[in-house]
């Protein structure tokens, strides 16, 4: 498999859509920038809607305008160079016309067949995209060619075993990039480099040393302009099957063999097939109430525009979940994520188990000995801390807690956006940071007979940290 930047077309499917104007287009624009041999790589937007190539380049470089690099290039001449869009629209035959519009920029720009085709596309429609691919023989060229498919990939165990069916009649593994854009953050990948590069923490990584770990994706706004999307997916499909989960097989994994694709990926499914079943007593779901948001009145999620009446669509999850394998018998992971909570935040906080005695007893008003706790933050800032105690000068003798903080930004300054890394992943067949097909299994294996049990769905206060009976 190539690891360097080779002359390719990039098929955004979806193109018209919004994940293309916000996190495509500026991504493929930084990576066209920065590497000088990514300079004959051209984009071609397909959607349905009837856009002419100028139409397109207009949204594009609107979409380009305030990227720091902008001023430089010439956006227009960028654009013109680089950005071409075909519609699907007007006949049945839309495929038939794509390939040929692909082999016609292929021949006109010297293009080696290298073709990488990008699902920014409802869910709902996957499996009849990649049909109509694989029916143009468009994965078929002279060159390598590679599916991006987004998430959520399948809405339960049998939908996502259906489409990794599909997939695998045109695409094998070794060319299929399950994205997840959290694995694109610096702080999630750090997350390797931070156990395995330093003893330290990986000699206290267990049963042994932690007490519990705590997985919290928390967001401040509402469903916002998502609802129809969201109503029929909710957070447990949303956030937790993918997301979080990624996040739990990043810190409870095994150190791989080597640091590659093939190893790093057989150590996260190993975590999700040592997970206890969950039972329904390990997981509350919650959707949010009518209340307050920043001091503002909040509608009910049920009163959002595009939720159904009386949706019981979950907006909280909290779920407890074991590890039953040699490193982590006992120790609870918490996983939680919801909308309208008090703040933005994404965290994971190992809580080490407390000092075996306390030394203390005889100034124990004073001296509140807390537990250890590494916060990993990925949102809003990437970073971590590490908490502690420490002596207050003077007497009597008092504790205080104080923390080692470290954030990426300060030191390095910008960091890259998840999209950014990822697509140069794409491009250099690079999949250490894609889920794999037997992770996406493993999960929903987890997860549907939850989404099947019919749960109640508990109401929680905006600006609440969820419902109140919450597993702990
Ligand atoms: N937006 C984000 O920030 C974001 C973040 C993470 C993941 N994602 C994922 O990325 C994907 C795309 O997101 P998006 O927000 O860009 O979606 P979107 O705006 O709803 O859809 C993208 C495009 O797909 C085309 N489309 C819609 N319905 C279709 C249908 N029935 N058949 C064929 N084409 C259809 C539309 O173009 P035409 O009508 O012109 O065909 C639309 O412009 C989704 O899977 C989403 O879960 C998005």
């Amino acid at each position: 498999m190539s690891r360097s930047f080779q002359p390719h077309l990039f098929v955004i499917l979806g193109a018209s859509g919004d994940l293309t104007t916000r996190k495509l287009a500026p991504a493929l624009f930084r990576l066209m920038q920065r590497h000088d041999e990514l300079r004959c790589c051209h984009i071609l937007g397909v959607a349905r809607s009837d856009l002419s190539d100028a139409a397109f380049r207009d949204r594009i470089r609107e979409a380009l305008r305030d990227e720091p690099h902008a001023a430089d290039a010439d956006l227009s001449a960028w654009c013109d160079d680089h950005v071409f869009y075909q519609s699907l629209g007007g006949g049945s035959n839309g495929y038939e016309r794509l390939a040929r519009r692909v082999v016609a920029i292929e021949k006109a720009y010297g293009l080696p067949g290298n073709r990488v085709f990008y699902l920014a596309l409802p869910p709902k429609t996957f499996p009849g995209t990649i049909e109509a691919l694989g029916q143009a023989h468009l994965h078929k060229s002279a060159g390598w060619s590679r599916l991006v498919v987004e998430k959520p990939f399948g809405r339960d165990l049998a939908s996502a075993q259906a489409l990794n069916d599909l997939v695998h009649r045109y695409f094998d593994e070794s060319r299929i990039f399950r994205i997840d854009h959290y694995l694109g953050k610096e702080t999630v990948q750090n997350l390797l480099v931070f156990r395995f590069g330093n003893a330290l923490f990986e000699s206290v990584w267990h049963r042994g040393q932690i007490e519990r770990v705590d997985i919290q994706v928390h967001e401040a706004l509402g469903v916002e302009t998502r609802a129809g999307y969201y109503d029929q997916s909710g957070a447990l499909r949303d956030m937790v099957q993918n997301h979080l989960t990624q996040l739990l097989s990043l810190v409870a994994m095994e150190a791989p063999a080597r640091f590659d694709a093939d190893s790093i990926r057989q150590e996260k499914i190993k975590v999700l097939e040592s997970v206890v079943s969950l039972r329904p007593e390990d997981v509350l779901l919650g959707q949010y109430a009518a209340g307050e948001s920043d001091g503002r009145p909040a509608r009910a999620y049920r009163e959002e525009k595009g939720v159904s009446k009386g949706s019981v669509t979950e907006t909280f999850v909290r779920l407890r979940m074991e590890i039953a394998n040699w490193r982590w018998r006992g120790v609870p992971f918490i996983l939680e994520t919801g909308k309208r909570m008090p703040e933005k935040r994404t965290r994971i906080a190992i809580r080490f188990q407390p000092a075996p005695v306390s030394l203390f007893r005889p100034y124990e008003d004073t001296c509140d000995v807390r537990p250890n706790i590494l916060e990993i933050t990925l949102q809003p800032d990437e970073g971590f801390n590490l908490h502690f105690e420490v002596k207050q000068p003077r007497m009597p003798l008092r504790l205080a807690p104080r923390r080692l903080r470290f954030r990426y930004d300060e030191v390095f300054g910008d960091l890259p956006q998840a999209y950014e890394t990822l697509l140069g992943d794409v491009i250099q067949g690079d999949q250490t940071l894609f889920v794999h097909a037997d992770e996406v299994i493993n999960s929903w294996r987890l997860y549907t007979p939850i989404l099947e049990a019919g749960l109640p769905v508990h109401p929680y206060a905006p600006g609440s940290q969820g419902p109140h009976s919450a597993p702990q």
